[in-house]
């Protein structure tokens, strides 16, 4: 794997408490972040995040799935979302993995309000002891992962990265991507032989907007700091690199900034005509 070659700077930077998290080799890490700090959870409650786990990867197909699990006292809510562009096969072991943390970790990690995910995005999975802790909020960024070289010695690359997130965004927000829920994109950086590679997704359970707006919050609450990176928040996550890393998914989009640009203006021309 590529990422074996980065000297791995890593930050968990969480709104909040505890992240806890465990490698497994050549696989990278599982990290698990409490959301709105920790409070012991009743042992009714931890059975019923197992079982809702299980529901949730007997639905691993589906690449997002949504469920509850248990009886009122205590229920479980959560989801969990696999990135576009990996097969069936894949994202059901990468969330076998998430679920083994989860389940092997001791009751005292547990959190009544958690998200789950292997540290380079491929799955995160969100439990929750409500069905309203799942209701889309702006400014929710959970973590933000950064590798390779760091961008100070890269201005350019630093630049166009900028500029990349911030079309990424208008594009989703402009409406005219058929799938504004999964989108990558290769661009090249002027002057250089650097390109940079980058993969938006939302959990498809908000609006096109709301997707637009979280995955502007990713990048403001945390800058890009190096030339690779993986950055998520509550309903959204961003990832980005200098070398590909995303499969030839089943909505991959544009192969250049030019069609990038192209795209833009149309998406401009509709907008403003
Ligand atoms: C969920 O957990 C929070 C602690 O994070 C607690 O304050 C709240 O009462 C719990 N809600 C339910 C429905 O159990
Ligand atoms: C999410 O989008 C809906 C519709 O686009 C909007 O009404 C709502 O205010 C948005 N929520 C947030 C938190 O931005
Ligand atoms: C999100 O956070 C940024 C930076 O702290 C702030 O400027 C912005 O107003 C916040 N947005 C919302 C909707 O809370
Ligand atoms: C990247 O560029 C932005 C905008 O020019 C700047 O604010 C930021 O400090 C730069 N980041 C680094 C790490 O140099
Ligand atoms: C997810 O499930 C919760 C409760 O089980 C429900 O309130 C919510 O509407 C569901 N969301 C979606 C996108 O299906």
């Amino acid at each position: 794997m590529a990422w074996a070659k980065y000297f791995l700077f890593f930050t968990i930077i969480s709104l909040i408490s505890n992240p806890s998290s465990c490698a497994e080799e050549g696989l990278g890490a599982i990290v698990q972040i409490g959301i709105g700090g920790t409070s012991i959870v009743g042992t009714n409650y931890i059975n019923n995040v197992n079982s809702l786990l299980s529901v949730l990867i007997s639905e691993s197909s589906a690449g997002f799935f949504n469920a509850s699990a248990g009886d009122d006292s205590g229920r479980a809510y959560g989801w969990f979302l696999c990135r576009g562009d990996l097969s069936a096969e894949r994202c059901d072991n990468c969330l076998h993995r998430v679920r083994d943390f989860i389940v092997r970790q001791p009751i005292s990690n547990y959190h009544p309000n958690a998200i789950v995910s292997s540290s380079n995005l491929e799955c995160v999975i969100r439990y929750a002891n409500s069905s309203t802790a799942l209701v889309y909020r702006r400014n929710t960024t959970h973590t933000v992962q950064g590798f390779g070289d760091r961008l100070s010695q890269h201005r350019q690359y630093n630049t166009t990265l900028l500029f990349t997130m911030q079309d990424v965004v208008r594009l989703i927000s402009s409406g005219i991507l058929t799938n504004p829920y999964f989108f990558t994109t290769e661009v090249g950086v002027t002057g250089t032989s650097d390109r940079i590679f980058m993969l938006s997704q939302c959990t498809p359970d908000i609006s096109r907007m709301n997707c637009s707006d979280c995955l502007h919050d990713l990048y403001t609450t945390f800058p890009p700091t190096s030339m690779g990176g993986n950055i998520l928040g509550s309903n959204c996550l961003l990832t980005y690199n200098n070398e590909p890393f995303f499969g030839n998914g089943y909505h991959k989009f544009i192969p250049s900034y030019l069609h990038l640009i192209l795209v833009l203006l149309l998406a401009m021309y509709f907008t403003f005509v």
